[in-house]
């Protein structure tokens, strides 16, 4: 068996070895154009030409949970795409969006200025029943952060293609649903893959529709920049429509130095670090997967694979 490794931008070396460790009877290098044919790839934002020089590729081993990068590609005609599910990152998408929450719920920043100021100040406490979450997205790390907020005790809703039964999450399924969803929600989640029926869902018309269209909003965006149309979103926040924006992901990766998002106070910017990729986890993951086309088993219902109808 030969595996490639190929994750563009990012140190390989730890994963050859990751992988060389748990298969020492393959050959696992790092790929680079002309490398002889591999039988799986394991793979981050990689180039087409990976892909072109690669038409035997059985599995494509994202060590991400988005697959957008990937589906701009050309694939090989019978490669599947696997992507990383969960592998230690629900835990931390969880801790960043309640982070975010608590600390707009709770007005720490405004502590915080008084805090220096040497003022000890009190605020009235707010009511959480007045700050209803929006979770847009219900999958692997959808649910894991609503069940999250719950715990916190504010009331979440949920968004996503189909119903789903969670205990302490409101469910709303489908485009037309979606008005309703976000009449009902206050505090905004995104954790949608980015599909031709998502790009652009966070804009101007929808994000006027949260509180029940009443001001105080709030958005929180993890999940990718293409998501946000960035245009409205400092509009809004100016005329006191929406609260503010925690972002996690923007259009342009890095974040231009001079893009507005950074300097704005009611913006609070993260560099694409809500959810990193925990190496040890990911390999363990992939590895097992291997085995089990390796195995025989194929991958017809395996965890993970990537449906290119729906785009996810
Ligand atoms: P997932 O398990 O595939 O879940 C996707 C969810 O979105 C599902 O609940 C799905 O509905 C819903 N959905 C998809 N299209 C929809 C539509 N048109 N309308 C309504 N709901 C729709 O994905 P995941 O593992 O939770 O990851 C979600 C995204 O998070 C990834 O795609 C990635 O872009 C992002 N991410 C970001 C970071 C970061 O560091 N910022 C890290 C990891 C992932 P169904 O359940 O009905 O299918
Ligand atoms: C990170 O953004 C991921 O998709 O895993």
């Amino acid at each position: 068996m030969h595996i490639t490794v190929c994750l563009t931008d990012l140190k390989p070396d730890a994963w050859v070895s990751g992988l060389q460790h748990e298969f020492p009877e393959a050959h696992v290098s790092v790929w680079q154009p002309g490398a002889p044919p591999a039988d799986h790839a394991v793979v981050w934002s990689p180039p087409q030409r990976m892909l072109d020089e690669q038409p035997g590729l059985r599995g494509l081993f994202n060590i991400g949970a988005g697959v957008d990068a990937l589906l701009k590609l050309r694939m090989p005609l019978h490669t599947r795409i696997v992507r990383v599910e969960d592998a230690g990152m629900a835990v931390q998408m969880a801790e960043y969006v309640c982070h975010a929450l608590i600390r707009h719920f709770r007005e720490f920043d405004a502590y915080e200025v008084d805090a220096r100021q040497g003022s000890w100040g009190y605020r009235a406490p707010r009511l959480r029943s007045q700050f209803p979450v929006g979770v847009m997205g219900l999958g692997v790390l959808g649910e894991r952060v609503a069940k999250a907020v719950a715990q916190f005790d504010f009331p979440v809703n949920g968004w996503s293609r189909s119903p789903k039964d969670i205990a302490g999450i409101r469910s709303f399924a489908g485009h037309q649903s979606l008005d309703a969803f976000l009449a009902e929600s206050r505090v905004l989640v995104c954790l949608l893959p980015v599909t031709p029926d998502t790009r652009g869902i966070l804009r101007r018309e929808t994000l006027t529709k949260l509180n029940g269209g009443a001001p105080g909003g709030y958005v929180i965006n993890v999940a990718r920049g293409a998501h946000l149309v960035e245009a409205d979103l400092i509009p809004l926040l100016d005329a006191g429509q929406l609260d503010g924006a925690t972002l996690d992901v923007f259009e342009t990766e890095p974040l231009p130095a001079d893009h507005p998002f950074w300097r704005h106070p009611k913006i609070t910017v993260t560099p694409h670090a809500s959810a990193r990729t925990l190496r040890e986890e990911s390999i363990a993951q992939i590895v097992s997967k291997i085995r089990a086309v390796e195995g025989g088993a194929g991958f017809d219902g395996m965890a993970g694979v990537v449906d290119l109808e729906r785009g996810y």
